[in-house]
């Protein structure tokens, strides 16, 4: 279950994750981040975008650097796009096979990450099933290194929040005028959390957050979104609907958790349910996708899905944040 962070963890996080100039020098959560920064990371990456078919946009932004994906939990979106980000930017790139590293012996984490500076790695991204990883390591590295979190338990996914908040802005530029609907898992969800302070920060007209009781947030956690357990009502006249994965790996008691046909009958986001929404509205799914649970499989591959693009456009919010961290690096 969420637990929301102490006011004062996530003060000191947003916080740590800034140089005294203001500048990005780790990015360990969108909460606290300033709007004027969010939308500069957005701009950034809307560069690093080529139309279908042509070359990816390349730069040396990131040359004679070293960028670490650190997964202890697994991926296949985000490790592999910061994986190519980096490549894109002309860094070296080690990706550490966790299951074979020294952590199986009892190596501490810090000690594995002291280890990979001493190898002068620039950049650590890390994903930890455990809350509060990313923000421990940035407290105790030394001071050349840069910790971007790439999924951190429930608590924060910042460059999925990032893709996120640009696919929906390269479809619909006002956010302010915009109601997007996430619908799911939302108390076990870093995704929500983090696309949440996203919208929240660009002054999303309205924000609701759709699911079955025994899945809703606490509403101190997430101020200013609506909270709703009706599918219908939260899909009407919406303009941009985000359908989440049921995150069993974190849901310790299971009870009130509805099976998966009872899940899909009830919150599974169809063709015939998105008639709710605005007629030109848009579909989104985080990934990975379990077709036939949350969302419909022909309505995920529809033209109203974006979700292939949101995979296109992580890639490019990944360059955006590393040259950004890349940048301040010099800075003690
Ligand atoms: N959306 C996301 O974080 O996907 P992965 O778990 O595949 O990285």
């Amino acid at each position: 279950m969420i637990a929301p962070a102490p006011a004062d963890d996530v003060a000191d996080e947003a916080h740590l994750q800034l140089n005294a100039d203001g500048s990005l020098r780790h990015l360990l959560t969108l909460q606290g981040l300033s709007r004027a920064l969010m939308v500069e990371l957005l701009d950034a990456a809307d560069r690093y975008l080529s139309p279908p078919g042509q070359p990816v946009v390349r730069s040396e932004a990131l040359r004679g650097r070293t960028v670490a994906n650190l997964f202890f939990e697994p991926s296949t979106r985000t490790r592999a796009s910061f994986d190519l980000a980096a490549k894109r930017l002309g860094a070296d790139v080690l990706n550490l096979d966790v299951n074979t590293s020294s952590r199986k012996k009892g190596e501490s984490i810090l000690d594995t990450m002291y280890t990979l500076e001493a190898m002068r790695v620039d950049v650590m991204v890390v994903r930890d099933a455990s809350a509060g990883v990313p923000a421990f390591i940035a407290r105790n590295i030394g001071d050349y290194v840069s910790i971007l979190n790439a999924g951190e338990a429930d608590v924060s996914h910042p460059t999925q929040g990032l893709l996120d908040v640009l696919t929906i802005r390269r479809h619909k530029p006002d956010i302010g005028n915009l109601t997007v609907a996430i619908v799911g898992d939302i108390d076990h969800s870093r995704v929500a959390r983090s696309a949440g302070q996203a919208l929240t920060t660009l002054g999303v007209g309205e924000l609701r957050l759709v699911s079955p009781p025994a899945m809703a947030p606490n509403p101190d956690d997430v101020p200013g979104a609506v909270i709703l357990d009706n599918l219908e009502q939260g899909l009407k006249n919406a303009d941009v609907v985000m359908a989440l994965r049921i995150q069993r790996e974190r849901i310790g008691n299971l009870d009130g958790i509805p099976g998966i046909d009872e899940y899909f009958a009830n919150y599974g986001i169809s063709h015939e349910r998105m008639r709710l929404a605005k007629p030109d509205a848009i579909v989104m799914h985080p990934g990975p996708m379990n077709r036939g649970i949350e969302i419909e499989s022909s309505l995920a591959d529809s033209e109203a899905s974006v979700i292939t693009e949101q995979v296109t456009n992580g890639v490019a919010v990944r360059m955006a944040v590393l040259e950004r961290v890349a940048a301040s690096l010099e800075q003690p």
